[in-house]
């Protein structure tokens, strides 16, 4: 194990690894550095929304579902998908299938019997809405799930395993949806549920829309390959806490949090630091580690919603939600990466970002929204997530000169706001997380000189250039926040460690 990240963890019992922006900031990275250290590994919000890659044989996967430390079972660690992750069977099963055919049958993989289950209904009520609500969602019905865990008439993985008992609960489960049911276009309806996500029309029925007796054997069949799995996982885990070592693993972003996140353009489960230990079994309080993890000194967001510092603002969102890809970018600018840089106008100085950074969707290669590091966002972040921070992707950005958002200038109608009236030309230093207001924040800027050398081959925190550190610096001083970890590239070993 690297020394450095031995230093970090020495003496402690459980360490969580959570994103202090909108997602994709490399947290499989720092979770995999941390496996080596941990027994156990818990995933403890969200679904088959998350991504995270892992290399087999050789190969990169993209797995959605699994725990990051699966490749590790065969160490003997406990992997733990925990009871606030929405459980999808087939995309459990399809992750499951590849690791077997790859020669892999994890032995210490374990399922919460309480987790929420996902069924075709939450997929294509989500496909539905979305095509005219537009967050951007990921069409893998986690909203839908977690509104049945509020509204109290969601199924849990359980369910499946008594076959008698979930026919029943699916029948009424259904009943509770007629409304929607009869709501749908039902061409719409049709279409969605003959795309590959709902099994190409398997569970689609004229009639009644879903086939309830396409789900009831269906998911008769996940139940037997489920079954060794499920277990409680709390008490394993609550078990485990004083003579393990727990890494908790989280997905998505504070940013994202349906407790903390942009109004609206969230997802559905509390991704801080709160949501992800209570998901996992344990309590805040439990935790002696919390590594915020940051992407510098640009970020990032996929799907709709409010990001002040992106880069060609409202024409970005809307060219990212059109669905452009790499291979479309590559094609048409693959020769004009530094002109583009240098063009006056931001919207192409984004492509050029993004390019750079190869900021994709791992799975679909669609354009991620780039824009400047936005220090408003990331000290509100650390006010929930805590003051350690990790930054990633710092080798990217060179011989091009570095900003960092400190405040917003609010650009929007008069209003009444937090018992105070904002009126345009407010200048705000702490981070609305309301959409209506966010989407009028413009950026107030520090720009610093950057850097021209590669600092990824750098491993001693003092041999980076002088201008980097300035810049790190300004992030610590502005956010109030340490940072422990520079990542400088995607290999393992390609960190500094303060
Ligand atoms: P949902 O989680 O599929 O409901 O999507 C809600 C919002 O969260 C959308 O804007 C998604 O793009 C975003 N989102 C969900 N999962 C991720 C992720 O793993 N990385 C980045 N964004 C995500």
């Amino acid at each position: 194990m690297n020394g450095g990240i031995e230093q970090l963890i020495k003496d402690k019992g459980v360490a969580a690894v959570v994103c202090n922006q909108w997602g994709d900031t490399g947290k499989g990275k720092i979770v995999d550095l941390l496996s080596s250290w941990a027994n156990i590994i818990v995933r403890g919000t969200g679904g088959a929304n998350a991504g995270h890659t892992i290399t087999v044989h050789g190969k990169k996967h993209i797995f959605h579902l699994i725990p990051s430390g699966i490749l590790y079972d065969q160490q003997g660690k406990t992997n733990i998908i925990g009871k606030g992750v929405v459980f999808d069977p087939q995309a459990f099963l399809d992750e499951y299938g590849l690791l077997q055919r790859e020669g892999i049958a994890p032995k210490h993989l374990r399922i919460a019997y309480d987790a929420p289950l996902i069924l075709p209904h939450h997929i294509l009520f989500d496909r539905y809405n979305d095509a005219s609500e537009k967050v951007g969602t990921t069409g893998r019905g986690i909203g839908l799930c977690y509104a049945d865990v509020v509204s109290r008439t969601g199924l849990i993985v359980n369910d499946v395993l008594n076959p008698a008992a979930f026919e029943e609960k699916l029948h009424a489960y259904t009943h509770t949806k007629q409304f929607l049911f009869d709501s749908m276009r039902k061409e719409t309806a049709r279409n969605i549920l003959h795309q590959p996500a709902l099994l190409n029309g398997y569970y689609y029925d004229e009639k009644t829309i879903i086939s309830i007796d396409q789900v009831i054997e269906r998911y008769a069949a996940y139940a037997e390959a489920i079954r060794p799995f499920v277990t409680d996982t709390t008490a394993l885990v609550q078990s485990a806490l004083g003579k393990k070592h727990i890494l908790l693993e989280g997905a998505q972003g504070l940013l994202l949090s349906i407790d903390y996140g942009t109004t609206k353009y969230q997802t559905s489960s509390d991704c801080s630091i709160e949501g992800l230990a209570k998901g996992s079994g344990l309590k805040e309080s439990n935790v002696d580690l919390v590594l915020g993890i940051t992407k510098a000194f640009y970020m990032t967001r996929v799907g709709n919603g409010p990001f002040p510092t992106e880069l060609g603002g409202k024409k970005s969102e809307q060219y990212c939600a059109a669905g452009h890809t790499r291979d479309e970018e590559k094609q048409l600018h693959g020769n004009e990466i530094a002109a583009l840089q240098a063009d006056p106008d931001e919207f192409r100085q984004g492509i050029a970002l993004r390019m750079l950074s190869d900021e994709y969707g791992a799975t679909t290669g669609r354009t991620r929204r780039v824009g400047w590091l936005d220090l408003v966002a990331l000290r509100y972040a650390q006010g929930i997530n805590g003051k350690e921070l990790v930054l990633t992707k710092t080798d990217i950005l060179r011989n091009t000169p570095i900003k960092l958002c400190t405040a917003y200038e609010y650009t929007g109608p008069a209003l009444s706001f937090k018992g105070e009236t904002l009126s345009p030309g407010t200048i705000l230093t702490t981070f609305p997380r309301h959409s209506e207001i966010l989407y009028h924040c413009k950026p107030i800027y520090e720009t610093f000189p950057g850097w021209a050398e590669d600092v990824s081959m750098i491993r001693m925190y003092e041999q980076l250039p002088r201008q980097f550190k300035d810049v790190v610096q300004f992030i610590e001083n502005t956010t109030g926040g340490h940072v422990s970890i520079i990542s400088v590239g995607p290999e393992r070993d390609q960190n500094i460690f303060r």
